[in-house]
């Protein structure tokens, strides 16, 4: 997507004044003209190639033979291969960047001469052996580099000319899959299709289908390169800091005696028993999760925002051994329940019931552990709620206000500000709704509106004063910021939760309004509020304590006991102020030594692929979908997780999650924890092999270490995500050890290597073991997976997460393991591709095109308007989306729904077959219809 369109518009625009001009000048079997044939691909750019022989002296004024040479229309010469590239890449306007420029210097000075030496041991010693060896030191160096850029280009997030040099280089090396390459994320680069494609013509028309043998000739002609040995000696130029971090003797003497001790005897971590409570002496978290609306489906953004995280989380901390309880539920009442159970035909209370099942059921299938997952309407909810609110009553932080409101005396309520359209004060827009005009913009009190209707029937509504009830949060804010101050300083909260917190209180805070009239909601019990229920963001969080009620009568040892508790809140960045503020006032006027929030845990936003996740347009993955596309709970789990949106918005894409499935999952993690299984296995009858460990092995000992203690101090604050990358890591440096010791060819040899095979096999299976603790709390299933097949015994998990990490034998010499197979599959690019038109596509072109909200309306319905022409694709999703909408009407009108509901559907109905005509080539007129006027 980001290579092949953007270079073809740029081509058409630039080319054609140097068409034809240009000579590139080539010979068979020259890797280096692999190169710029490949960038002649990749760009599109036009020119004649000649293929000329080795001695051809193209370039007259030098004094050797130089292949490739491009003659440039102004008769002057370019003779360097990455020279040229450069110059193929600046016709179609990719200027190369410095970051390109340093990569392209990196494979002149550091790989060429590495990969010369290679190629020419290979092809003309028939020393393949050798040739990682030699390539060890730059393809470590790019190995880190791109695991560590995080992005699926060299330089970005687009193919760039360094990207076309490395590849090209490297392909007669990597292509070969006898020198296959262990490197994860080299081997994710190089198998990214925009490139590959146009190496492989490259390379067929240089190598002749010959591989590595189609250099031979060209091999005998160069130089012989610098001996293997003073190379092997000298590790290459790249900081050797950068490949693998530097260890001291006293790290691995430290390393190798943590690991000696072996696993604890400390009793295992009984089933929990509920009810948890606080115990004294221990470390007690009470851990939520933002309470979702019942009236929705999840999307992948709420499920990691919230209950994603904060699962992860309770599950670490149950395996550090705090005392942890982790609440959620559904957060039931307000205006949006009612106007679902409208739309829908039921009561409120029908589409809570309908709503909190399915909500049930998607956090099941992605394994939230909840300890209890309750709802907000309940009886405890309203005794909680209303004992709150006689208490901030009776400490004088309430204010009686009155408001102006709509009310639809026929339908017998009052009007929120979005039930509301009628003229614009401000435009005369005479659409605009009650809260704003979306003609001009501006903001709009409802009562305000000229000539205003109620949406739902139509009729005029009346300005009726209304008393209401408001927080007194400027009263409550010396409390508040006394209490931040102290909260904001000792807990963890995130970067923009105290941003958001700030800058609430540099506006300074208003009393806020806790009262609605409406039906659906918690009563508010004073006689001169009879009619009104609390306002739902008065009432969701006392949610948290209602649902904890639910759970334990016990439920004030963790809500009245501030001193015992931590309180860890989870949520999107959108309800900071919510749990910062505006609630923290609530419990601090009511005065009964509430346990208020110690870490504040919000994330950014998650988008999807290059859009906002949308419901209302059907954009996007929601939680009831992901298990119909067949890939398991605990890869959606990864990848979520590994693309948190922690400390910045990122974006869920199907392309990237397979991408890191086939390369972090399959091709790292999986391919690691599998080989060293399979060594038990296969060479040590199932039984974990004696080990004496050596400097490399205590090195290794000592880099997993630290790794394993990256990731608890990351974990201890809360960095979900960067602490993922800890465990990639681990197997990273595990695949390398392997890798290097070949246990697999020390097997067959004598004593001495028949030891080391051992070792290494035993080494490695213990990292297996702890890999299997680490990834737990993010992939509940694989993680016991891997116990069960190693056999591994429950005290590993309670041991190595004990204070700074301790990475210990736990697989001693004579267990024996169980039966190992692999862990992951490989998402193949037809099947994502698939996904991803199931859930980009045609619903949303077909939700897109019913949208009666154009700023809701790009791209597709854009087209679908200005096309003009015949869209057969485009048709057919219409047509789908037509007979939706049909059944939809039907449906409402067997309900004998509202009127105006049924109207509207039906006006949404007719402008989809206008569509659809325009995009059949028909008239978009729609045939006339019999007693009805447009
Ligand atoms: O944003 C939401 O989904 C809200 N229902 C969150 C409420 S959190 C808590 F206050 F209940
Ligand atoms: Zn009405």
């Amino acid at each position: 997507k980001h290579s092949a369109d953007h270079f073809s518009k740029l081509q058409s625009l630039s080319i054609s004044s140097i068409n034809g001009q240009m000579k590139l000048f080539v010979s068979e079997g020259n890797p280096h003209c692999l190169k710029v044939l490949a960038a002649l691909e990749v760009t599109g750019v036009q020119c004649d190639v000649q293929y000329v022989n080795h001695e051809e002296r193209v370039v007259p004024f030098l004094s050797r033979p130089a292949l490739p040479a491009l003659l440039l229309p102004s008769g002057l010469h370019l003779f360097s291969s990455n020279a040229i590239c450069r110059y193929l890449f600046e016709i179609v306007g990719q200027d190369s960047s410095e970051r390109c420029n340093q990569w392209l210097e990196w494979e002149a000075t550091d790989l060429q001469p590495a990969l010369l030496q290679a190629l020419h041991m290979a092809v003309l010693h028939g020393k393949g052996s050798e040739v990682s060896k030699v390539l060890q030191g730059p393809l470590n160096y790019l190995e880190q580099s791109l695991s560590k850029g995080n992005t699926p280009y060299l330089t970005g997030e687009a193919v760039s000319v360094a990207d076309v040099v490395l590849w090209a280089a490297l392909y007669p090396v990597l292509s070969d899959s006898s020198l296959a390459c262990e490197r994860t994320s080299v081997k994710a680069w190089f198998d990214r299709g925009a490139v590959l494609h146009s190496c492989e013509s490259a390379a067929q028309k240089v190598l002749q289908g010959k591989g590595l043998q189609g250099m031979k000739s060209y091999m005998q002609r160069q130089p012989a390169p610098q001996s293997s040995q003073s190379r092997d000696t000298q590790p290459c130029n790249s900081n050797p800091a950068e490949v693998s971090r530097a260890v001291s003797e006293e790290e691995m003497e430290a390393a190798a005696l943590t690991w000696s001790k072996g696993l604890n005897s400390c009793p295992l971590a009984a089933d929990r028993q509920h009810p948890i409570l606080p115990h004294e002496g221990k470390r007690n978290l009470l851990v939520t999760s933002a309470l979702p609306y019942v009236n929705n489906v999840p999307h992948l953004g709420n499920i990691i925002g919230c209950v994603l995280s904060a699962d992860v989380f309770s599950r670490y901390g149950r395996l550090r051994g705090w005392n942890l309880l982790f609440v959620c539920g559904t957060d039931e009442y307000g205006t949006a329940t009612e106007n679902k159970a409208r739309e829908e035909g039921l009561t409120p209370q029908q589409i809570c019931d309908k709503y909190h099942a399915i909500h049930s059921s998607i956090y099941k299938w992605f394994q939230i552990d909840f300890d209890f997952f309750g709802r907000t309407t309940t009886e405890k909810q309203t005794e909680i709620a209303q004992d709150i609110f006689w208490r901030i009553h009776k400490h004088g932080f309430l204010i009686e206000d009155t408001v102006e409101q709509l009310r639809c005396e026929k339908c017998q309520r009052f009007l929120a500000d979005r039930f509301v359209e009628g003229i614009c004060p401000h435009c005369s827009y005479p659409e605009a709704r009650g809260d704003q005009c979306d003609k001009c913009g501006r903001l709009i009190n409802a009562v305000e509106l000229r000539e205003p209707q109620c949406k739902v029937c139509r009729q005029t509504p009346v300005v009726r004063s209304s008393k209401h009830l408001f927080l007194d949060l400027p009263k409550l804010e010396p409390q508040l910021e006394q209490w931040l101050e102290k909260s904001t300083s000792t807990g963890d909260w995130t970067a923009n939760a105290k941003q958001i917190t700030r800058s609430w209180l540099r506006d300074g805070l208003k009393p806020r309004c806790i009262t609605r009239d409406l039906r659906w909601g918690t009563p508010v019990p004073h006689p001169d509020f009879k009619e009104k229920v609390f306002y739902v963001w008065f009432d969701a969080p006392i949610g948290y304590l209602s649902i904890t009620a639910n759970y334990t009568d016990k439920w004030e040892k963790w809500w009245k006991n501030p001193h015992q508790v931590e309180l860890y809140n989870f949520m999107a960045k959108d309800n900071v102020p919510f749990h910062s503020v505006v609630f923290p006032c609530s419990l601090l006027g009511a005065q009964d030594n509430y346990t208020l929030v110690s870490h504040l845990i919000a994330t950014e936003y998650l988008n999807y692929e290059d859009t906002k996740f949308s419901k209302s347009r059907g954009v996007g993955v929601f939680g009831d979908m992901a298990k119909d596309t067949g890939i398991p709970s605990d890869v959606w789990r990864f990848y979520l997780l590994y693309v948190r949106p922690e400390g910045q918005d990122s974006a869920f894409s199907w392309a990237d999650m397979a991408l890191k499935n086939n390369s972090e999952l399959l091709n790292n993690l999986g391919n690691f924890i599998n080989r060293a299984g399979m060594f038990v296995t296969k060479f040590f009858e199932g039984c974990v092999p004696a080990m004496e460990l050596q400097q490399e092995d205590k090195k290794l000992l000592a880099l997993v270490g630290w790794e394993l203690q990256q990731y608890i101090q990351l974990m201890d604050k809360v960095k979900i995500r960067d602490a993922l990358r800890h465990i990639l890591n681990i197997s990273r440096h595990g695949n390398q050890y392997i890798q290097v010791n070949e246990p697999w060819k020390k097997i067959k040899g004598g004593d001495t290597e028949r030891q080391r095979a051992g070792t290494v096999t035993g080494v490695s299976v213990n990292i297996a073991c702890l890999l299997s603790v680490m990834l737990l709390p993010y992939m509940p299933t694989v993680s016991q997976t891997i116990r069960d097949q190693l056999n591994a015994p429950q005290s590993c998990v309670n041991t190595m997460l004990q204070g700074t990490g301790t990475f210990v034998c736990s697989l001693s010499a004579g267990h024996r393991i169980g039966t190992v197979s692999p862990l992951f599959q490989k998402l193949e690019v037809d099947q994502i591709e698939a996904l991803k038109k199931r859930f980009g596509g045609q619903q949303t072109t077909a939700q897109r095109a019913s949208s009666t909200q154009p700023a809701a309306v790009p791209a597709a319905a854009a087209e679908v308007a200005t096309s003009n022409g015949v869209d057969p694709e485009k048709a057919k999703q219409l047509t789908q989306a037509v007979t939706e909408q049909g059944e939809k009407v039907r449906a409402l009108k067997a309900q004998k729904a509202e009127k105006a509901v049924i109207t509207a559907e039906v006006a949404k109905l007719l402008d989809l077959k206008k569509q659809l005509a325009l995009a059949e080539g028909k008239s978009s007129e729609p045939a006339p219809q019999k007693g009805k006027r447009k």
